[in-house]
Formats: C-alpha cells, sequence, structure tokens
C-alpha cells in the first residue's frame, strides 16, 4: 500500500471537524435571561435564589428531603440536562427522585423548560468537568471515555466445545479531580477444574478534551496488569476513549488499546473497538440495544494451522437494561461472536451490573 499524504490529511481534517462539529444549538442570552426570570418565579423558594438550597428555610425542612444544590459543580456537571428535563416536565417521581420536587410541563412551554435548564447549568459557575450529557453508556469491550463513579460486575462465559470458561471482573472506579478518574479491577477465572484470581489491575485515567456542545469528549489511561497466579504475566494496558453524541437518538464510542505482555512480547496485541446505541428515551427504567464491533491485532501471529489471521473481527450485540426508575442501577448483556478466526471461541456471553453510585444508593431510585 502507498502512502496517500494529501488524501490522509483531508480524512484527519474531516474527522476533526465531525468530531468536534455541535450537536446541541447554542444557547442565546435573551433564552439564559428568560431562563432566569422561570428559576427566579418558580424554583428559588426551594432551591435557593443561587441554585443554593437554605437549610435554614422553613419551607425546605417541610420537604424532607434537600432540592437539589445547583452551585455545586460537581453535582451541576455530571448530571445530564436530558435527564434534568424529565424531572421538571413530569416532576421528580417520574426519574426516582422525590415527589416534593413538583411537575412543571403543564404550566411551563418546553421552551422555557430548555431555557431554565440551560439557566441552572450556569450556577455550577466556571468549572472543567466533563458534562454529564457525555457520560454514555458503558458498552462491553469498547473503553469508555467518561469519568465516573461506578462500581461495575461484569461476567464473561466463553461457549467452547469441551472448553467453557467463566470469567468474573469486579471494576470500581472514582472521580479524581475535574478530570481524573482511578481504576481499580480484579479478575477471576474458572476454567474445567481450575478456579483463580487472574490480575488485579489498578490504572488512571485523564480526559483530555471534552466538549459538551460537540457532543465529544476524548480520554487517554493506562493500566497495570499485576499477576495473581503462577501462569498469569505483567501486562501494561494503555488505551485512548472518545464518546461521540452522534444525533439526539444515537451515540458513538470508540477504542483503541494495547494489551502489553511484559513477560512474554507474543501474547502482545492491540484492540480496537466500537460501538453505536439508540438512546431512544430519557427515561432510566428502559432497553437500550447496541450493535459494538471488535477488532484485534496481535502481534505475533503463530505458524501452521493454527496461525492467527492478522486481524480477528467480531461482533457483539447487547441490550442495556435500565433497572431503576434513575437509570443509574442497569444491566448490560451481549453475545459476543467471531466472524473470522473462529477456533477461538463458538461464543461468548457477557452481563455486567453497574452501579453509578454518584446518583444514588442500592436502594434509591425505584
Ligand atoms: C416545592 C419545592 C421545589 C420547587 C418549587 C422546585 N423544586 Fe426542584 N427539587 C425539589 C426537591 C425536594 C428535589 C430533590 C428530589 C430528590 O433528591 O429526591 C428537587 C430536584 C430537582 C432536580 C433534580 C436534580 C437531580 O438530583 O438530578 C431538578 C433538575 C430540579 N429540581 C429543578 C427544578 C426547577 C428547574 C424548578 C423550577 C422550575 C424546581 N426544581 C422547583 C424541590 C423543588
Amino acid at each position: 500500500m502507498w502512502a496517500h499524504p494529501i488524501s490522509d490529511s483531508l480524512l484527519g481534517l474531516f474527522l476533526a471537524l465531525w468530531l468536534t462539529a455541535g450537536v446541541l444549538q447554542p444557547v442565546s442570552a435573551d433564552d439564559l435571561a428568560r431562563g432566569a426570570e422561570i428559576f427566579e418565579a418558580n424554583c428559588t423558594t426551594c432551591h435557593g435564589p443561587a441554585g443554593s438550597p437554605d437549610a435554614d428555610s422553613p419551607l425546605v425542612q417541610s420537604l424532607g428531603v434537600m432540592p437539589a444544590n445547583f452551585s455545586d459543580a460537581l453535582f451541576n456537571s455530571r448530571e445530564p440536562a436530558s435527564t434534568w428535563k424529565m424531572v421538571v416536565t413530569y416532576g421528580g417521581a417520574e426519574m426516582g427522585f422525590s415527589e416534593m420536587m413538583p411537575a412543571f410541563g403543564g404550566s411551563l412551554s418546553e421552551q422555557d423548560i430548555d431555557n431554565v435548564l440551560a439557566y441552572i447549568k450556569t450556577l455550577g459557575g466556571e468549572h472543567d468537568y466533563p458534562d454529564g450529557e457525555l457520560n454514555l453508556f458503558l458498552p462491553v469491550r469498547t473503553k469508555k471515555a467518561f469519568p465516573e463513579d461506578e462500581w461495575v460486575w461484569k461476567q464473561r462465559y466463553t461457549g467452547q466445545d469441551g472448553d467453557n470458561a467463566w470469567k468474573n471482573t469486579l471494576e470500581y472506579e472514582f472521580r479524581m479531580g475535574q478530570r481524573g478518574q482511578g481504576i481499580m479491577e480484579v479478575t477471576h477465572e474458572v476454567e474445567g477444574s481450575s478456579s483463580e484470581f487472574g490480575h488485579l489491575e489498578p490504572g488512571f485515567k485523564y480526559v483530555l478534551k471534552h466538549d459538551r456542545r460537540a457532543g465529544f469528549i476524548l480520554t487517554g489511561a493506562a493500566q497495570v496488569a499485576v499477576p495473581l497466579n503462577h501462569d498469569a504475566n505483567w501486562e501494561f494496558l494503555p488505551y485512548l476513549a472518545f464518546g461521540k453524541i452522534l444525533a439526539p437518538k444515537w451515540t458513538l464510542q470508540g477504542s483503541g488499546r494495547l494489551k502489553l505482555d511484559l513477560e512474554d512480547s507474543d501474547g502482545s496485541s492491540a484492540e480496537f473497538a466500537g460501538i453505536v446505541h439508540w438512546v431512544h428515551t430519557d427515561k432510566g427504567r428502559a432497553v437500550f440495544p447496541a450493535l459494538e464491533l471488535v477488532a484485534e491485532v496481535p502481534f505475533e501471529r503463530g505458524t501452521g494451522p493454527g496461525r492467527k489471521d492478522a486481524v480477528q473481527v467480531s461482533a457483539l450485540p447487547q441490550l442495556r437494561i435500565g433497572l431503576n426508575k434513575r437509570g443509574n442501577i442497569a444491566l448490560n448483556a451481549g453475545v459476543e461472536l467471531p466472524l473470522n478466526d473462529r477456533d477461538r471461541y463458538d461464543w461468548r456471553a457477557y452481563v455486567y451490573f453497574i452501579w453509578d453510585f454518584a446518583d444514588g444508593g442500592l436502594l434509591d431510585g425505584w
């Protein structure tokens, strides 16, 4: 293959333009002024004039639950306006919040609700936290760009004649500063009569770029895999991940990761994955279909009849199933099928359970 510097740079330019092209309309100063008026007239009694509720107010005390504090930048940034729109339009109970948060869909027009939401987004002040709108659904294989506080318990069952395996991964991810996230993962595998821990994988993720209006986020990360049994090797796992809101109901995520086996470089590989989700509703308790594609590039293909394909491709249709009304507790289930090099496995089933603990406890939001 010859290199085509011109078409390559054109493609790069096109990609850059497309990735940063806006999906959200810019908010005009008039809309914000209108939003401020609506907030003043309808919301301040509970949420406070600057968006931070007055804990000493008898009205606030009578609610039995603290109204949201919009002046807290971390809280303000991490909640997507689309969720807030459901809350403001249909009332708190619709998304598993307190019914003390009233519904305004009857008294305010949709435009006014959009304006007041744009206004309360400004009450967090200047900050560098990525916006919750960029917190796209966690895929099975594609790495996620948004730094969310979450627990994930992932299971993978590999079906193959006489050689079935069951792998469990427990992940804990937590915010560090405005753009950072700490990662801790541990894996365990049961295969035949052997049952053992695989790796402990601490890591760090950092948001390189985030643009709410463009609906785009780019993150760099790295994990170190510490072997927990005699057969496992030390590994280094750097990756880049992006998320892009394509259109109001469609999201795309992609990632490229190197799996560098530090003790046996023949075991290393590169892994590229991408996924499209159909986000047909802003409700939390709903089912969202997605299609994920994975391409693995082994550094060493081997020889003879077992020689691996240069690029091993698989498809992974899956469903995200929101369990509670807030959607911060969910299941995801999918099946991975090899499209070539079919000796790898017949099929793999994945189920994960996710709890985004920043949005409420395990018993909240049902
Ligand atoms: C009668 C009091 C009251 C009024 C008036 C009120 N709210 Fe609320 N609001 C609440 C309470 C209480 C909660 C917290 C519910 C919870 O945490 O379970 C809340 C929560 C919210 C949330 C959800 C935040 C989250 O946790 O994600 C949004 C958004 C919101 N209010 C916006 C508004 C807007 C906009 C207005 C005015 C148009 C308004 N509220 C008027 C009491 C009120």
